[in-house]
């Protein structure tokens, strides 16, 4: 398939700069290094939006610990499909293991609450969540996160691994998507 897409056309402004969020992830790396020390951590990530800031985070927790992934997909397009689909399952044991779940963005909250809940019924020691952003504006269940790198406005993001229909997710910042892209 061929596509012609201008993504800078389509950014209304950039709301984090690459260098905000390299900054403020090995902030946050340092924190998580001193939390998990010496527990030996499984540190999660749901795919796939959270590959670039999983990259980041997991090399900057310098405390041993293994990596495993799993997928969910609640989203279609800029409005949520309220339908969560379980693509991906992990591959570790996590019973009486610490577990943190990294993700993209908690937004209503409903995918992580699924998550959760699932991966409780498996007797983790502990479990907590990191998320990259959160957009408080949009909840619709009572969750929070553990660990919150930024809290951001309402708007409909994209960029460092948040997608729009699975584009945008290379641009190396977080911006505002032009809410003409997706009303079109
Ligand atoms: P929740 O279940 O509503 O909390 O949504 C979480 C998921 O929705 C994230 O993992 C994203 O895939 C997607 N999502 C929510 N808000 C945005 C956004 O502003 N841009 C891109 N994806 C988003
Ligand atoms: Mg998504």
């Amino acid at each position: 398939m061929t596509k012609s897409l201008d993504m800078m056309q389509d950014i209304e402004r950039v709301l984090i700069s690459e260098e905000e969020l390299h900054r403020r992830i090995r902030e946050m790396g340092v924190e998580l290094t001193r939390e998990y020390a010496g527990k030996n951590p499984l540190v999660v990530g749901i795919l796939r939006g959270v590959v670039p800031f999983f990259a980041e985070m997991a090399l900057s927790i310098s405390t041993p610990c293994q990596w495993d992934f799993l997928s969910v997909s609640s989203y279609d397009g800029a409005a949520s499909s309220g339908k969560l689909t379980f693509r991906k399952d992990l591959d570790i044991d996590i019973k009486d293991r610490h577990v943190l779940i990294l993700e993209d963005i908690l937004d209503s909250g409903r995918t992580l609450t699924y998550i959760r809940e699932l991966l409780l019924q498996r007797g983790p020691a502990s479990l907590k969540i990191c998320t990259l952003l959160d957009k408080p504006s949009g909840r619709n269940v009572e969750l929070e996160a553990d660990y919150t790198c930024f809290t951001i406005p309402g708007a409909f993001v994209v960029g460092y691994g948040l997608d729009y229909n699975d584009d945008y997710r290379n641009l190396p910042f977080v911006g505002v998507l032009k809410p003409s892209v997706y009303e079109k």
